[in-house]
């Protein structure tokens, strides 16, 4: 079972809350967490990229940084942990993109692999004149096909010549080529989304769902086995948590209530605007789950609130469920977060018992 963290790209991490700790996004914060997790033998880091922000109080996500440049900073202060960026692909080129892996596979020592984000939230593309039109919704994944496709071929064959509906390309040239392959994740959830994933990545990101429920989203997995039944890819789920941890269920439980209190609701009502914005969406897909609560001041991820023993018991249940490789976190403070992660909660987990041991 694999461990990654989610880090703080933007501004105040997940939670959109005037009760939640409020900071910056930084290198120094960032290369902290990473350097934390790669300590405590977690296995992957993801960031994502967010180009326009909710506004609020909180001015939520209106502060972030950029996903490759920073991986590129990470890949050279860690020496094991893998680092995954990610690409908004319809702001950066294919072939661009093709050649910073490369340059960060050069940094990191095969260590990266890249995000696929077919894009849901209009406003960051169409800020800089790069939104196609709202038919985008409904064909995101075929672009994305093509995508990388292009990716693929430039990191096999060192050229692409794809004729597609969305890229020319002309005998694309791309060298060096990587070490060796480039790991392409992706995070759909609608059932295109699905089938995208379990046909060109290595691994599906999904939302967790629920308050201390762990299972409550176990269709969610099951649905990227079967997904990866059909195309005979062995493609396994990462699921998304947040761990909200205290030295007691109620001290836990007592932050998670006054996130709740301070909800920064014109934030909240942005991101509810957007999401409706997603003509695509399916019972699944991550605009109808945000939609689902009147106060997702967490995106409506899956969250875990309790004492450590708490959460290592969850964490172990969400590793239980069916197609379930791997469980990526995020916290409400991530410095206090990681550090309780990995020497009170990760030491509890069963799941983990065995890497452990390896790497003592
Ligand atoms: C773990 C995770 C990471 C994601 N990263 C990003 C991201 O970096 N940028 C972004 O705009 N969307 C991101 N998304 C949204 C997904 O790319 C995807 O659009 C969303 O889950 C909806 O799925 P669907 O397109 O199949 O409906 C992420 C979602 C998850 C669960």
């Amino acid at each position: 079972m694999d461990i990654g963290v989610f880090i703080p790209i933007n501004n105040n991490g997940w939670l959109i809350s005037e009760n939640a700790p409020q900071y910056m996004p930084s290198f120094e914060l960032n290369k902290t967490v990473v350097q934390k997790a790669e300590a405590y033998g977690m296995e992957f880091a993801l960031s994502m990229i967010k180009l326009h922000g909710f506004g609020g109080k909180t001015e939520f996500w209106d502060h972030g940084l950029e996903s490759f440049t920073l991986m590129a900073g990470l890949a050279a202060v860690t020496s094991r942990i893998k680092l995954f960026a990610s690409t908004a692909v319809l702001t950066i080129p294919p072939a661009i993109v093709a050649r910073m892996a490369v340059t960060i596979d050069s940094i990191s020592g095969g260590r990266f692999g890249v995000n696929i984000v077919s894009g849901w939230h209009k406003i960051e593309y169409s800020q800089m004149g790069l939104w196609p039109g709202d038919a985008h919704f409904g064909k995101r994944y075929d672009y994305s096909t093509e995508y990388v496709t292009i990716l693929k071929d430039l990191w096999e064959k060192g050229e692409s010549d794809l004729k597609g509906s969305y890229f020319q390309m002309d005998k694309c040239k791309l060298s060096p080529r990587p070490s060796k392959p480039i790991e392409i994740v992706s995070a759909g959830q609608s059932d295109r989304g699905m089938e995208f994933g379990a046909t060109h990545c290595n691994y599906n990101f999904c939302l967790g769902e629920g308050v201390n429920e762990p299972t409550k989203a176990a269709s969610v997995p099951a649905r990227v086995l079967e997904w990866s039944r059909k195309t005979g890819r062995d493609v396994g789920a990462y699921m998304l948590y947040m761990v909200i941890c205290a030295d007691t269920d109620e001290d836990a439980m007592a932050k998670w209530d006054s996130y709740e209190k301070g909800a920064d609701r014109k934030a909240l009502e942005h991101l509810l605007g957007h999401a409706a914005h997603d003509v695509n969406t399916q019972d699944t897909s991550m605009a109808a789950v945000v939609q689902r609560n009147p106060s997702p001041i967490n995106f409506n991820m899956g969250t875990i609130v309790g004492s450590p023993a708490t959460c290592a018991r969850m964490l172990d249940d969400v590793a239980a469920m069916p197609g379930v490789k791997g469980i990526m976190l995020c916290f409400d403070d991530f410095i206090q977060g990681m550090d309780d992660f990995g020497t009170k909660i990760q030491p509890l987990m069963k799941c983990r018992q065995h890497k452990l041991q390896l790497a003592a």
